[in-house]
């Protein structure tokens, strides 16, 4: 038997621009993960259970396009097989699905990590995020690669698409408390809803893009200076240009709100939007508070996390 694991992760600042070229900054998120466990099998071809999405199915039964059938097809590609051997795969997940928590991404990590251990051929970080990366495409149509690429490290990442992965140092651990409004909302409608908006007006939504460029750097300097409390107006501003680009939502705003009212320094949805997380900045002491605060507020989840050098 072989088994692996990868983290979820949020983003911290600058998702969205990220597509259009300019910086993010994401963290693993460990409290969550997908667990993939690989047997041979006496039973001819590669059954694949995923209790949580209720699916047992032989591969080749699922349709061309399906998620999980792509990731190990593409395994298979790149270590050259031609003839699929008899295998069991289960891949057990607490990341919620289309939450902006990067579920697609560490499925996508998680099972082709196993899969070429379990063949005999691990594959590098650097290929699996690149077979992660292809996976990412059936998801979200035009990827930055970021969720993949967090995912994959498991480490801190400022990331500018199509450039050498750098990662981050914080210079003082933070909190942060995480609230899910509990609605999926599929990345791919909100990322060609915003391109939509930027071919009808570039000149506007590039202006939007490099004020998110401004606040990333920001915070990264905050961050790595250790002067974490100045990340809570960041988030608030960047939460502001998300509103103005349409990816925000009723609920989101509402756990935004009710995590500001009880304490927060600073909070902003996190990822797709229209649904999925928000994070909102806390001083270790009101932690318990603003996670209250939210569930008050309607979230059906919520995760205290700490920042930290891993
Ligand atoms: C999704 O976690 C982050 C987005 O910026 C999309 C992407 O970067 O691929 C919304």
């Amino acid at each position: 038997m072989t088994s692996a694991s990868a983290p979820g992760k949020v983003i911290l600042f600058g998702e969205h621009a990220v597509v259009h070229g300019r910086p993010a900054l994401a963290v693993p998120v460990t409290q969550v993960h997908v667990d993939v466990e690989i047997r041979d099998s006496s039973r001819a071809g590669i059954w694949l259970h995923a209790p949580g999405i209720y699916l047992h199915a032989e591969l080749s039964k699922l349709p061309r396009t399906n998620a999980l059938r792509t990731v190990i097809e593409n395994v298979f590609r790149s270590l050259g097989m031609v003839a699929a051997p008899s295998l069991k795969v289960t891949v057990k997940s607490s990341i919620p699905v289309a939450s902006g928590l990067g579920s697609g991404a560490a499925v996508a990590v998680a099972v082709t990590r196993a899969l070429s251990s379990h063949l005999g051929y691990p594959l590098s970080d650097e290929q699996v995020n690149a077979l992660a990366f292809e996976a990412e495409k059936l998801h979200h149509g035009t990827p930055s690669g970021i969720d993949n690429t967090v995912i994959t490290y498991s480490r801190p990442v400022y990331f500018i698409k199509n450039q050498p992965i750098e990662t981050f140092n914080v210079g003082s651990p933070f909190t942060i408390v995480i609230g899910d409004t509990g609605i999926s909302a599929p990345t791919r409608e909100s990322v060609g809803d915003v391109r939509k908006l930027w071919e009808a007006d570039k000149a506007k939504w590039e202006t939007v893009f490099n004020q998110i460029r401004e606040i990333v750097q920001a915070a990264k300097n905050a961050i790595e200076s250790g002067k974490w409390p100045k990340l809570g107006p960041l988030m608030d501003e960047n939460h502001a240009l998300l509103q103005q680009m349409t990816v925000s939502s009723p609920e989101l705003d509402r756990l935004v709100l009710a995590a500001k009212t009880s304490g927060a320094i600073g909070a902003k949805l996190s990822g797709g939007g229209r649904g999925g997380n928000m994070i909102a900045l806390v001083h270790d002491s009101d932690a318990e508070k603003v996670a209250d605060a939210l569930k008050a507020a309607g979230a059906k989840n919520s995760i205290i996390t700490k920042i930290e050098n891993i």
